[in-house]
């Protein structure tokens, strides 16, 4: 367990497109592990592999309802449209208010590489898609309709 460096807008790594995780090897899951500890010590809500250096397809999140752990997650439906504030621990000090979808479904592969989908409305799906934007070297201050600094 640790806790990594964030990268912060303009480091190339965030513009970067990320490749699929082939096997879950240790490595992995101590990946997965150190990103939970480095998200909660931010106080984020969800973290992308990216955001600490490694482009790779993994994500957590943590909307306060537990951990996700997310490998290689892709969208099988979005519906919907919302408008809400967000932030990023790459972008500090910075909020945007950007239009999501409302309700998503990702699947994905856990840290014991089995399938599973997940269903996201209001803030889960906010996330969801925030964090897979990230995987796509997309940063939310690019989509946002308005940015104030604080
Ligand atoms: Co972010």
């Amino acid at each position: 367990m640790a806790i990594l460096d964030i990268k912060k807008a303009g480091a190339k790594v965030l513009k970067d497109k990320t490749q699929p995780v082939e096997k879950i090897d240790r490595k992995i899951k101590k990946l997965l592990d150190d990103m939970a500890d480095t998200m909660y010590h931010a106080d984020g809500v969800g973290l992308a592999a990216p955001q600490v250096g490694i482009s790779l397809k993994v994500v957590v999140i943590d909307v306060g309802e537990g951990i996700i752990e997310l490998i290689n997650p892709q969208f099988v439906d979005k519906q919907g449209t919302e408008v809400a504030t967000e932030g990023c621990l790459s972008v500090p000090n910075v909020f945007g208010e950007v239009e999501r979808a409302s309700h998503v479904i990702v699947e994905a592969l856990n840290r014991n590489g089995k399938t599973f989908k997940i269903e996201g409305k209001g803030m889960l799906a906010r996330a969801l898609q925030h964090e897979i934007d990230h995987l796509d070297g997309i940063l939310f201050i690019e989509k946002a309709i308005t940015i104030s600094k604080g």
